[in-house]
């Protein structure tokens, strides 16, 4: 697998180049990471020595015993870290994000080398397609600390692509995802190995009780659309109006029950009523008296009233 994905990691190299596989051999360094950092000694470059890819005790990892160092993750390097002619232009290497020419599949391909039994089948049936995402769009591999890893950084991260989620976190009623409490990951999984389930758990209630263990029930009493999804009432990113709701009561009642003996609008049009507030609506509208929405256990509870 390793040779394979080696030779291709060549054939792209030269391919870049311009040049023949004939004319070049692409070759791994002799010294490895010493001569890269040679010419490569930033303070950003060499960061990586402070990730966990860098703990020389692990072999499996690119600087333990035996591995391949920073030609782990760029390919051979030998002929760009070689001598050059003035003018001449230096042999490129397999690089990454920003600075990469090879197809997305070849970069994941690189860190999949190591990290196709953890991360591995999952992507390629993922969310994240992986022709679209490289790892490196959310993996920061030189950083001494990877943003996407931590609770106060991550957010920021996904918030990037996903641009609507990101503002729907901002909104009056939101969970505290920009308050360093929660992250996206809380609810998400970034490398599911199922694309119809994006949620951490298998579906997204038992995600949901996962936190919110006190609305799993089995109630005696249960509300059908509270076992069946809790997005049927709730915008898990946030929304303006209070608890979280898509829509205000009665509306978001309303939409699923019919108004009869329930009515919908504040304040009567005819007769005495008119000039009377409706108990039905005003303050906690429904809930005034259906204030077990989420389910009663109440022998008597069964319209959701205690
Ligand atoms: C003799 C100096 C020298 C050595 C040794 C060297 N590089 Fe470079 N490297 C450069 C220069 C110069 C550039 C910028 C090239 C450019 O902008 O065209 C560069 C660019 C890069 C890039 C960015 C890719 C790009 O296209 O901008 C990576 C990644 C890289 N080197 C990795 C390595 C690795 C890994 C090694 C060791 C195998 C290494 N380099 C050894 C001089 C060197
Ligand atoms: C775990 C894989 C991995 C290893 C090991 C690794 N790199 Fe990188 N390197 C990357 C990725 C991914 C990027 C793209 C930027 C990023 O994610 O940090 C990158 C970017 C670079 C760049 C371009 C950065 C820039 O600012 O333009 C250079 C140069 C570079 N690496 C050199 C090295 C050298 C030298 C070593 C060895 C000391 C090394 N890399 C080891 C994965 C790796
Ligand atoms: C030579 C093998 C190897 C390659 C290539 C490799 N990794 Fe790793 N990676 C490891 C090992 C080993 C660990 C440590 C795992 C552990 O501690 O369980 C690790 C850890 C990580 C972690 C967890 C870091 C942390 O702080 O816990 C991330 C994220 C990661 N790698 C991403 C990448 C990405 C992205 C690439 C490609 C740019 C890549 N790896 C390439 C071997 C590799
Ligand atoms: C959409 C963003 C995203 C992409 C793309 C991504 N990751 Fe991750 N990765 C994460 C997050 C977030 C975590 C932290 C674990 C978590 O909270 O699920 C993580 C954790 C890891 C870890 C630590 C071990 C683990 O599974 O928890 C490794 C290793 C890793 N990623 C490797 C990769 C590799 C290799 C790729 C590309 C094939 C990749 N990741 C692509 C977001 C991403
Ligand atoms: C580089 C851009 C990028 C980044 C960064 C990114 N994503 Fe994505 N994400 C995508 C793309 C592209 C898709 C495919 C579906 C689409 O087009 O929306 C996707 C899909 C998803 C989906 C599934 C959506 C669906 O329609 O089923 C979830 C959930 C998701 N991402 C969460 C995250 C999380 C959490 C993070 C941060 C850890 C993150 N993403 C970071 C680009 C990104
Ligand atoms: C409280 C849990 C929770 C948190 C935290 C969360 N999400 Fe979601 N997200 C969901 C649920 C539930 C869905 C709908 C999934 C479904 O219906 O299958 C969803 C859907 C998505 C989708 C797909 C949207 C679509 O219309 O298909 C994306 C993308 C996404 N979330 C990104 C993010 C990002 C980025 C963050 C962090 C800023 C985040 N989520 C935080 C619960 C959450
Ligand atoms: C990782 C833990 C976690 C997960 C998973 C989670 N929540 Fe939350 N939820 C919280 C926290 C923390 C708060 C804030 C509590 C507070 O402020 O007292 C919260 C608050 C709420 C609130 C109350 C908001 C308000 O304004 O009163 C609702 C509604 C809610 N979550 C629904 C959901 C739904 C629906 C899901 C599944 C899609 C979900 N939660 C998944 C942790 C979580
Ligand atoms: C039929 C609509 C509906 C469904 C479905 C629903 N909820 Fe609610 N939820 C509400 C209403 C209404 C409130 C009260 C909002 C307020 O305080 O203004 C609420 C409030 C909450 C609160 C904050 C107040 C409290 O009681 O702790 C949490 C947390 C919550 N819901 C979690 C969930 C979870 C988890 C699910 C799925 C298991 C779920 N909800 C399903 C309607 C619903
Ligand atoms: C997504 C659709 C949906 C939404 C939204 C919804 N409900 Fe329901 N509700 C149902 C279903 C389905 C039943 C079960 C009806 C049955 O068994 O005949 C039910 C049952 C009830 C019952 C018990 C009825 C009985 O005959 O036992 C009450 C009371 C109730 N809902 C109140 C509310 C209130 C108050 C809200 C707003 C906070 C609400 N519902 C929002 C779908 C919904
Ligand atoms: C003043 C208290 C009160 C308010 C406010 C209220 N209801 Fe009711 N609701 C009741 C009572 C009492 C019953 C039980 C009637 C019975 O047992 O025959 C009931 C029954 C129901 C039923 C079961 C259907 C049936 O005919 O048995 C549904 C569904 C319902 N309400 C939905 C709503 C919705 C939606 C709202 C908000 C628009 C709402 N209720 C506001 C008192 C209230």
């Amino acid at each position: 697998m390793r040779t394979i994905a080696i030779g291709f990691a060549m054939v792209l190299l030269l391919t870049i180049a311009g040049t023949s596989v004939r004319s070049q051999e692409s070759e791994y360094s002799r010294k490895g990471a010493d001569t890269c950092l040679s010419c490569h000694d930033n303070t950003a470059t060499l960061a990586i020595f402070k990730t966990a890819h860098a703990v020389p005790s692990d072999s499996r990892g690119p600087f333990g015993h035996g591995q391949l160092q920073c030609e782990a993750c760029h390919g051979p390097g030998d002929s760009h870290a070689g001598r050059i002619r003035r003018g001449e232009a230096r042999p490129p290497i397999f690089a990454f994000a920003a600075d990469s020419t090879a197809a997305i599949e070849s970069q994941n391909g690189m860190c999949l080398e190591c990290h196709g039994s953890d991360v591995g089948f999952g992507w390629h049936n993922g969310a994240h397609p992986s022709d679209e995402v490289a790892c490196s769009d959310c993996h920061n591999s030189h950083a001494s600390s990877d943003a996407v890893l931590h609770v106060a950084t991550q957010p920021e991260v996904c918030g990037n692509c996903h641009r609507l989620q990101r503002n729907d976190t901002m909104k009056a009623f939101t969970h505290p995802i920009f308050e360093d409490k929660m992250t996206c990951t809380g609810c998400h999984s970034t490398h599911t190995d199922d694309i119809a389930n994006v949620m951490a758990r298998s579906t997204v209630n038992d995600t949901c009780i996962d936190c919110h263990a006190e609305k799993r029930g089995p109630y005696l009493w249960e509300h059908a659309p509270v076992s069946e999804d809790c997005g049927l009432c709730h915008a898990p990113h946030g929304s303006n109006h209070s608890g979280m709701l898509t829509k205000r009561a009665p509306l978001l009642c309303q939409g699923c029950h019919a108004q009869s003996g329930h009515p919908s609008i504040a304040y009567g049009t005819d007769g005495l009523a008119s000039n009377m507030p409706s108990q039905f609506l005003l303050g906690q509208s429904c809930m005034n008296c259906h204030s077990q929405v989420h389910g009663s256990n109440h022998p008597s509870g069964s319209k959701l009233m205690r």
